[in-house]
């Protein structure tokens, strides 16, 4: 039998990690590197500080550790903060992670209560709280951005509710419809965006810990407790807990409905920048957005380049790649934690950040704030009214007003659409719209067409017509500009 390999004094120096005793060799570099976190994960900090805070008090009223420890811990812990919040504190890859550091310093200030913190406790819940409590706190800073971004949408439409535009199906002229109404659609979909972001929020809001490395532990905790210092309550004010320990370490579903719920918002934004994109081209000339947000071409002088759309849309991939990374690092692991969660972070932290900047930028850049420190004049989206309506006109968008004005005199709605199929093509071979055709003529095509036939093939008439709940009539679009005012206060 060998004799047991000993570390030298300099070797367990070297390694200074928190399971010295078992192991016989140090860590190469390049594996320390591979296998460390904590320059990414030191941003779980603050969440990691208030986890233990609450862990501690529960420790100390359950008689675990004492009063003294606590304070200490307390004391300790405030240090620590107040050296990261000043960028003093010294992060070690040695260390690993974000834990492993505060829990190192912490014992260098305050010795053996330190040591004691982890009392029933092991990284696997505690990681999967930090995320947790970070991650409800960036939902909470992203449902207010969702917010600004509809506000503004909704300043454009109220100013645009009677500017007609063509409405496209196939990116072909379909109907006329207001611009406002247009914007509004996009507000809808913010308004489920924020949805989706409160229901998030309700399954992230529960707690792991308690659940230690994954069978529970056998000091009697108050979980119920913890969850209430952590405000992880329902709103019945009831302390939500993870009830299965395995889960609760290895459960990362909130993480990915989020970035679910990230990438969808991001496929609307993505849908608006395609639309602004295209709009403000020479080919539409639709609208302008002001300068700030474009960028000119270093080759091509009268180049204006709708940079911010662009990069939005792009973005939009990396952040739907996000969603691919999580649930795919999900799908071959056993139950309970393994280190393949650590991957979880930088998807997810850069999920958030490609978010709220993207929000952000896009509630300036639709509603326009202006800044009079930097002199800007213009202010959001700029709409070339003219240019929205020759394009109308173009492609005989009131079609359908005229085959519904033959229903209402009596046509069967199939005879009707053939009979205007047949004035939209002599329409086309004189190079006209369907309004500057002669009455005679129309009348050629079915003799119980009247004078009154125009009022229905004018841009507005056909606009006003549609006056349902939903449709694109002004009067409905200014209810539905009150109703969202209402709503987002
Ligand atoms: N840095 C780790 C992570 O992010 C913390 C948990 C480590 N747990 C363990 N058993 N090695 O997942």
């Amino acid at each position: 039998m060998q004799a047991p390999q000993i570390m030298s004094k300099n070797q367990l120096d070297q390694k200074s990690q928190a399971w010295s005793a078992l192991f016989s060799e140090p860590m190469s570099d390049l594996v320390k590197r591979y296998t460390a976190s904590v320059f990414f994960d030191k941003r779980l900090a603050d969440a990691d500080i208030a986890g233990s805070l609450a862990h501690a008090d529960m420790l100390a009223a359950q008689h675990i550790i004492s009063q003294q420890d606590h304070e200490a811990i307390q004391k300790g812990l405030a240090t620590v903060k107040a050296e990261i919040d000043a960028g003093k504190f010294d992060w070690k890859l040695d260390l690993e992670d974000v834990h492993l550091n505060i829990e190192a310093r912490l014992t260098q200030l305050v010795g053996d209560a330190g040591k004691r913190l982890h009392t029933g406790r092991s990284r696997n819940d505690q990681v999967a709280t930090d995320i947790r409590l970070w991650l409800r706190s960036e939902i909470d800073l992203i449902v207010p951005l969702l917010a600004d971004l509809q506000r503004a949408l909704v300043a454009v439409a109220e100013k645009n509710a009677d500017v007609i535009l063509p409405g496209f199906t196939h990116l072909q002229v379909a109907q006329p419809v207001s611009f406002g109404h247009h914007m509004l659609a996009y507000v809808e979909m913010f308004a489920r965006d924020a949805e989706r972001m409160a229901d998030v929020r309700k399954r992230t809001n529960r707690l792991p810990l308690g659940a230690a490395a994954l069978a529970g532990t056998s000091y009697p905790l108050d979980r119920e407790r913890v969850a209430r210092t952590l405000g992880m309550v329902d709103e019945a004010g009831n302390a939500q807990v993870c009830q299965n320990s395995l889960d609760a370490v290895s459960d990362r579903d909130f993480a990915i409905e989020f970035t679910a719920a990230a990438s969808l918002c991001m496929v609307h934004i993505s849908r608006l920048s395609e639309e602004l994109i295209l709009w403000m081209s020479q080919s539409f000339g639709f609208i302008r957005i002001a300068d700030r947000f474009t960028t000119g071409s270093s080759i091509m002088p009268q180049k204006k380049n709708p940079d911010v759309p662009e990069l939005a849309r792009g973005k939009t991939g990396r952040v739907v790649g996000h969603l691919m990374g999580l649930i795919t690092l999900m799908k071959g692991q056993p139950l309970a934690y393994n280190k393949d969660n650590q991957e979880d972070k930088e998807p997810l932290f850069d999920t958030v950040d490609t978010l709220k900047d993207t929000l952000r930028i896009f509630s300036e850049m639709v509603g326009g704030q202006l800044g009079s420190a930097t002199g800007q004049k213009e202010g959001g989206i700029t709409v070339n009214v003219p240019a929205m309506e020759a394009a109308t006109l173009k492609g005989y968008a009131t079609a359908t007003d005229l085959a519904d004005y033959l229903v209402k005199k009596g046509l069967p709605f199939r005879d009707a659409h053939e009979t205007v199929a047949h004035a939209v093509k002599a329409a086309q071979s004189h190079n006209v719209d369907l309004s500057e055709l002669p009455l005679k003529v129309l009348q050629g095509f079915n003799a119980s067409i009247e004078k009154d036939v125009f009022d229905c093939l004018s841009l507005r008439g056909s606009l006003n017509a549609r006056n349902i709940l939903g449709g694109t009539a002004p009067d409905q679009v200014r209810a539905q500009i009150a109703r969202h005012k209402a709503r987002l206060g």
